[in-house]
């Protein structure tokens, strides 16, 4: 089936190597939009940018402020300016409160947080130059509520969506959208490591990407799917926590947590 049209020329995608963001880039470049593609260096970056001449690696690590300003500016100069920022680079790592892996939750803070800041950093001065722009952060649905066995993750993403809501009202009048993307579980080697009897309604790669290309060119401020798990997270918070903290045990022990 062929991809709607979207509203932006030039797209800037973080993490681009990986599972998600590699099949965005994939669509919107099938659509005619062009992607310069970061990631660290490496073979899965390279074979991305083979798959289509409208995909072009611009390699970065995106926990180095001044590599990610860089290529930026060769985007701009390569490509033309940036219509769209996709901050997609992300990790997972359990976390057991009785051994807790110190160098894991500094780590994936860093990416998950540190990540999507440097990459904001980078590109929203030409954005605010121009009064243009849109800013998408990969968040998660685990972002809405703390979880059992999620304290690394979920940390980081609660800090993306609340930075993504400063974002929002901070840049109104602008001419610079924002956009928050919360999946659910996604099939990817990012949570290789979670029990697969905890995944609850996850979800491949392909149909992950194709539910955000959907909603992401009407740039509403946020995507969120499954229904039933965003549902009940968000309800979940939305409770006294006299209410909430034991329907969150109850259920987890249900999954086995
Ligand atoms: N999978 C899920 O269930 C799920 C659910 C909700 C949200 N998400 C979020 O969606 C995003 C993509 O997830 P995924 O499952 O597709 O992950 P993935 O396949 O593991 O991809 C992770 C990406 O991050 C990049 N990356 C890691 N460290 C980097 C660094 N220092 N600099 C630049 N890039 C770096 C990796 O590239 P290199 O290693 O090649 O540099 C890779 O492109 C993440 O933000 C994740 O939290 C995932």
């Amino acid at each position: 089936m062929a991809e709607p049209a979207f509203p932006w020329k030039v797209a800037w995608i973080t993490g681009a190597s990986g599972a998600i963001c590699g099949e965005i880039a994939r669509r919107l470049a099938s659509a005619g939009v062009t992607v310069a593609a970061t990631a660290r260096p490496g073979g899965k970056l390279d074979e991305l940018a083979a798959s289509s001449e409208r995909i072009k690696a611009f390699p970065a690590d995106v926990l180095k402020p001044d590599e990610l300003k860089a290529s930026v500016a060769k985007i701009d100069s390569a490509l033309g300016a940036i219509d769209l920022a996709l901050l997609g680079a992300g990790m997972y790592v359990p976390f057991d409160i009785r051994n807790i892996d110190l160098d894991g939750f500094h780590r994936t803070m860093a990416l998950n947080v540190d990540g999507v800041i440097n990459g904001i950093a980078a590109v929203l001065p030409s954005m605010l130059a121009r009064r243009h722009g849109h800013i998408a952060i990969m968040g998660s649905l685990f972002g809405y509520s703390g979880w059992p066995g999620n304290g690394s993750y979920g940390a980081s993403k609660a800090a993306v969506i609340n930075l993504a809501e400063s974002l929002k009202l901070e840049l109104q009048g602008t001419g610079v959208d924002v956009t928050i993307i919360n999946p659910g579980f996604v099939d990817t080697p990012l949570n290789a490591s979670y029990d697969p009897k905890k995944k609850l309604y996850a979800m491949s790669k392909e149909r992950c990407a194709r539910k955000i290309v959907e909603k992401l060119g009407r740039k509403p401020y946020e995507i969120a799917f499954p229904p039933q798990v965003e549902g009940f997270l968000k309800s979940v918070r939305s409770l006294p926590r006299a209410v909430s903290f034991p329907l969150i045990r109850w259920f987890t022990r249900k999954m086995g947590a």
